[in-house]
C-alpha cells in the first residue's frame, strides 16, 4: 500500500497569523509597534488615535519619512525591513525596529489602511489590507508622513478576540506602552486620544519636562539626575528621592540605547543602591537611560525586545549600582560615600573582581552548606507532602479518645496552656513560626503562609455570596495614581466592594477611599491598596488565573500577616484554628506549605536513639 506524504506549506496568511501571535497580542502591542516605526522613520510628531482602547481602531499618523508606492506595499511583507541587511547589522542598530515583522502580522490579524508619501513624491499612496491580502490601492494627496490605522482586530481569529480584557484593561497596557515610547523621546511630540477624548498631549521638551508629564508632577522637586560617563557606558536620568518610594512599582523604567526593557537584574542595582533609605516593601521611581556600544548587547532575545542580553551584565550591574548611589549620595540625600565615582569607577572593586563562578563553587561545596542542602545528611529536614487536615486530626486523636473535633482541641491547647504541665501549646518562633505541640511531636506552621490560605478561602466564599462588611472611614483619604494604575484600579473597584472596600473615582487620576474591611486599621487603607496593586500586577502574568483569581490571591497576600508580626495568644490560636478549618490547609495559595510537621519518632531517629 502506499502512505502518501503528509507535509503541507502553509498557505501565507496562515503562517503569518501563527507568526502574528508573537508580535501582535493585543492592542497595546500594535501601539508599540506603530509608534516604534514613527519613530524609526524620524517623525517630530506622532499622534496616537484610539476607538475601544484600540480594539475597534488603532492609529498612529507621522509626519516622518513616508514610503514610496513600492515600499508601501513590501513593508507588509514579512520579513521586509529598511533597517538591517545582514545579521551584523543587528550588533549595530540602533533603530527600534529590525525583524520585518510588525506590519506583517497587523495585517494578518486586521483590517489595515495605510496612507504614505515621501517628501521627494507628488502623491501619496493609500493601501488597504485584510487578511494579508491587498484590497484597494490608489494615489492620493497627502500631506507628508504616513498613517497606519489597525482596526478590527482579531476579527479574524475569534478565539484571540475573546482573549482581549475589559477596555479598561486593554487601556491600561496601551496607556503603559504610550508612556514607555513617550519618555524614550522627549524630544518627539506625542498626543493620545481615545474615543474622541484627547488624554496626552505631549510637547517637545526635556526629559524632565516629560517625566513630570507622563508620572505626576507630584515628583517635581523630587527627582535626582544621574549622569555617569566612562568609556564602556553611560547613564542619565532620574531617580526619586527616598520620600517618594511607593508601595508599587509603577514607575520604574530602563532604557537600553533608547529601547525600554525588563530588567530584574539592573532593578536590583537600583534597589539596592536605595538599601536603608527606603522600606524593604517600597519602590522608588526611576528613569534611566543606559547608553552603549551596540555590539555589547544582544536586542533579539525576545519577540517583544522587551528583553536583552548584554555581553557583560556584571560591569553594567557595579556601573548602574554605583551611578545610583553617586546620585543620591551627591544631593546628600545618604550620608557621603567613601568613593569618588567620576574619576574612578573603572576602578571599583565590584568591577574589577566581579563575583566568581569559583567563588560560588567554593562556598556551595563546603561540608556545611552541604548539610543543609542535601538529602540523606543530618539537618535536612523533609517536609511530609501527605500531611493533611486528617493528619491534623491525628496529631490529637491518636492519644485522646473521646475528643471529636477540631474546635474542642483548640480549646483544649488555651486551657492547658495556663495549667502546668502543658500538653499543647502555642509558641511564636522569630515572629515568623508558630510551634504547637502535639502528642507524637509538633508541628510548625508559617503564620503568613497560613495567614493567606485562611484569607483566601475567605475571599473565595465572599465573592461567591456574602459581602465582607465595610467600616466606613472617618477621615476619606484620596489617593493619586499614574493613569496606568488609575485604569488598572477602576477596573476592580466592583469586586473590592465586595472585598469590603468602599472606593470611588474621585477626579482626574484620583480615587477617594471611604471605607474598607474592618480589619485594615485606620490610616493605613492607602498604602494597602497600592500594595495590593503591586500584587495584582505581579501576578498579572499569570494568564491561567481569572481577573477575579487574581485579585483574591494579591488581597490574600497583601492582608496577611508578614514576618516579623508579633502574635498574642489569642491571634495564634485564631489562626490555627481557622487555618485546620480550611478546605485545602496544608498548603498556601501559591502551592508553598503552610505547615511542617515533626514526628517524635524521626526527631528521635536523628539523634540516634
Ligand atoms: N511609519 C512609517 N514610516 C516610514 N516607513 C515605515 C513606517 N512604518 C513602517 N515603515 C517601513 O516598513 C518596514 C516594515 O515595518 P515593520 O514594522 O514591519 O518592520 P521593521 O520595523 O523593519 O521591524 P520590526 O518587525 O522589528 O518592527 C520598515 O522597515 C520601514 O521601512
Ligand atoms: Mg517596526
Amino acid at each position: 500500500m502506499i502512505v502518501p506524504d503528509k507535509i503541507l506549506l502553509l498557505p501565507d496568511n496562515i503562517a503569518n497569523q501563527i507568526a502574528a501571535g508573537e508580535v501582535i497580542q493585543r492592542p497595546a502591542s500594535a501601539v508599540k509597534e506603530l509608534m516604534e516605526n514613527a519613530v524609526d522613520a524620524a517623525a517630530t510628531e506622532i499622534k496616537l488615535i484610539l476607538q475601544e482602547a484600540g480594539k475597534a481602531l488603532v492609529q498612529v499618523i507621522d509626519n516622518g519619512s513616508g514610503m514610496s508606492e513600492t515600499d508601501a506595499r513590501m513593508s507588509f511583507e514579512r520579513h521586509a525591513t529598511s533597517k538591517i541587511q545582514s545579521i551584523d547589522d543587528l550588533f549595530h542598530i540602533r533603530t527600534m525596529g529590525f525583524r520585518g515583522e510588525a506590519l506583517a502580522s497587523i495585517a494578518a490579524v486586521a483590517q489595515v489602511e495605510l496612507k504614505t508619501k515621501r517628501e521627494e513624491d507628488e502623491a501619496g499612496t493609500y493601501l488597504e489590507i485584510e487578511n494579508s491580502v491587498v484590497k484597494k490601492q490608489e494615489l492620493i494627496a497627502m500631506a507628508n508622513g504616513t498613517s497606519i490605522a489597525m482596526k478590527n482586530l482579531f476579527f479574524n481569529v475569534p478565539a484571540r478576540r475573546n482573549f482581549l480584557k475589559s477596555n479598561a484593561a486593554e487601556m491600561r497596557h496601551i496607556v503603559e506602552e504610550f508612556t514607555r515610547v513617550a519618555l524614550s523621546f522627549p524630544h518627539i511630540f506625542f498626543s493620545l486620544s481615545a474615543n474622541g477624548q484627547q488624554i496626552f498631549h505631549l510637547e517637545s521638551g526635556s526629559l524632565k519636562q516629560r517625566l513630570l508629564h507622563l508620572l505626576g508632577g507630584t515628583y517635581n522637586a523630587k527627582l535626582v539626575a544621574v549622569k555617569e560617563e566612562t568609556d564602556y557606558m553611560n547613564i542619565y536620568g532620574f531617580v526619586g528621592k527616598p520620600e517618594t518610594a511607593k508601595k508599587t512599582r509603577g514607575d520604574q523604567y530602563f532604557f537600553v540605547n533608547n529601547r525600554f526593557i525588563r530588567s530584574a537584574y539592573l532593578n536590583h542595582a537600583v534597589m539596592t543602591a536605595y538599601q536603608e533609605m527606603i522600606s524593604v516593601d517600597s519602590f522608588p521611581m526611576y528613569v534611566l537611560f543606559i547608553d552603549l556600544d551596540p555590539t555589547q548587547v544582544d536586542v533579539n532575545v525576545h519577540p517583544t525586545k522587551q528583553e536583552i542580553k548584554f555581553e557583560d551584565e556584571k560591569i553594567v550591574y557595579a556601573f548602574v549600582h554605583a551611578a545610583i548611589k553617586h546620585a543620591l549620595a551627591q544631593f546628600s540625600v545618604t550620608p557621603a560615600l567613601d568613593f569618588d565615582l567620576d574619576s574612578s569607577i573603572q576602578q571599583l572593586p565590584s568591577i574589577q573582581q566581579p563575583f566568581t563562578e569559583e567563588r560560588q563553587t567554593a562556598a556551595t561545596s563546603g561540608p556545611i552548606f552541604k548539610a543543609f542542602t542535601e538529602k540523606h545528611q543530618a539537618h535536612v529536614i523533609e517536609p511530609d507532602k501527605s500531611a493533611g487536615l486528617s493528619n491534623w486530626k491525628d496529631f490529637f486523636e491518636s492519644s485522646r479518645s473521646g475528643v471529636q473535633t477540631l474546635e474542642i482541641n483548640i480549646e483544649e491547647i488555651q486551657l492547658t496552656t495556663h495549667h502546668s504541665p502543658p500538653t499543647e501549646s502555642l509558641l511564636q518562633l522569630h515572629t515568623q513560626f508558630i510551634l504547637v505541640q502535639t502528642e507524637n511531636g509538633f508541628i510548625l506552621i508559617n503564620q503568613q503562609a497560613a495567614h493567606e490560605r485562611v484569607l483566601y478561602e475567605k475571599l473565595g466564599e465572599a465573592i461567591k455570596g456574602k459581602a465582607i462588611p465595610t467600616q466606613q472611614t472617618m477621615f476619606p483619604v484620596t489617593l493619586e495614581l499614574v493613569p496606568a494604575d488609575f485604569v488598572l484600579l477602576e477596573e476592580l473597584i466592583g469586586d473590592l466592594n465586595q472585598f469590603g472596600y468602599f472606593i470611588e473615582p474621585f477626579g482626574k487620576n484620583t480615587f477617594i477611599i471611604q471605607g474598607t474591611p474592618a480589619d485594615v486599621g485606620e490610616g493605613n487603607e492607602k498604602m494597602i491598596l497600592e500594595r495590593l496593586l503591586e500584587q495584582y500586577k505581579n501576578f498579572s502574568s499569570e494568564i491561567k488565573f481569572s481577573q477575579r483569581e487574581k485579585l483574591i490571591r494579591a488581597l490574600a497576600k497583601q492582608q496577611a500577616v508578614k514576618p516579623g508580626q508579633q502574635l498574642g495568644e489569642r491571634e495564634m490560636q485564631s489562626l490555627v484554628n481557622d487555618l485546620f478549618n480550611c478546605a485545602q490547609p496544608n498548603s498556601a495559595p501559591d502551592g508553598k506549605p503552610t505547615y511542617l510537621e515533626f514526628k517524635l519518632e524521626q526527631l528521635e531517629k536523628m539523634f540516634g536513639r
